[in-house]
């Protein structure tokens, strides 16, 4: 079990909530910060919308337990800037702390990989992409990360991704790992749209709640 996975569990442990809560709670305080600091990757992204219902401060949180979570917050974020371009350093962890609720499993990080491995080998793959039940980002994580071994930055910029989950806490964490990523190595997305539907109700009236496009997805084609 990873440190971090240690840790939430012990701080779950005398904090009285589930640490699927806690490790939530981490990126939703992500989430905002990459919604409310667009600013500062706006030459990277230059057209973010959110919905700001969806940035919410944290409640239940004892004072004394703030620290706490603010240490494991850098612990994750240590985690996040220590991995390879697109690397899936969250989903493995993720998984140890799913009960098997809504028939939730994620992906383990290797398989992921062998998939878009694998897609690579049979030349599958346009640069429109969609995973409309994304979980915390597995395939989608996997899919960039081979884009970018396999044709750099470059490849990264035309891709235009579209994801969604039922789950709003899993599809903000897959929202916050591509574009963590992206801001950290500089390789914007050409989009990146995230929408949190029901794909069997209302898979086409639902807005994104999270839309980020780059230079390249806002100048018209003619130009770029
Ligand atoms: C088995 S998990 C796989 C997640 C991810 N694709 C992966 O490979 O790790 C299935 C996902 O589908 C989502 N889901 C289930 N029913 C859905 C629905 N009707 N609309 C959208 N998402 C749904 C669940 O919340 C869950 O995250």
């Amino acid at each position: 079990m990873s440190d971090l996975v240690k840790n939430i569990n012990v701080f779950a442990d005398h904090c009285g909530f589930p640490a699927r809560r806690i490790f939530d709670d981490l990126f939703t305080l992500l989430f905002s910060h990459i919604c409310t600091g667009k600013k500062e990757y706006q030459h990277l992204y230059p057209a973010v919308s959110y919905d700001p219902r969806t940035v919410q401060p944290l409640e239940g949180y004892r004072d004394a337990d703030r620290d706490e979570l603010m240490q494991l917050l850098v612990m994750l974020t240590a985690e996040l800037d220590n991995a390879a371009p697109f690397e899936d350093v969250v989903t493995d962890k993720y998984g140890t702390l799913l009960q098997g609720d809504l028939g939730q499993f994620m992906t383990p990080t290797a398989l992921s990989n062998a998939v878009r491995g694998f897609l690579e080998f049979t030349r599958e793959s346009g640069n429109k992409r969609a995973e409309p039940t994304c979980g915390t980002g597995a395939l989608v994580m996997g899919d960039l990360r081979q884009t970018y071994a396999v044709g750099g930055k470059d490849a990264v910029s035309h891709v235009d991704y579209s994801i969604n989950d039922l789950d709003q806490r899993l599809v903000r964490i897959a929202t916050v790992q591509v574009m963590y990523h992206s801001i950290r190595h500089e390789a914007p997305l050409k989009r990146l749209v995230a929408h949190n539907a029901d794909l069997i109700r209302n898979y086409d009236s639902s807005p994104p709640f999270f839309a980020a496009t780059s230079w390249r997805g806002v100048l018209p084609g003619q130009i770029i």
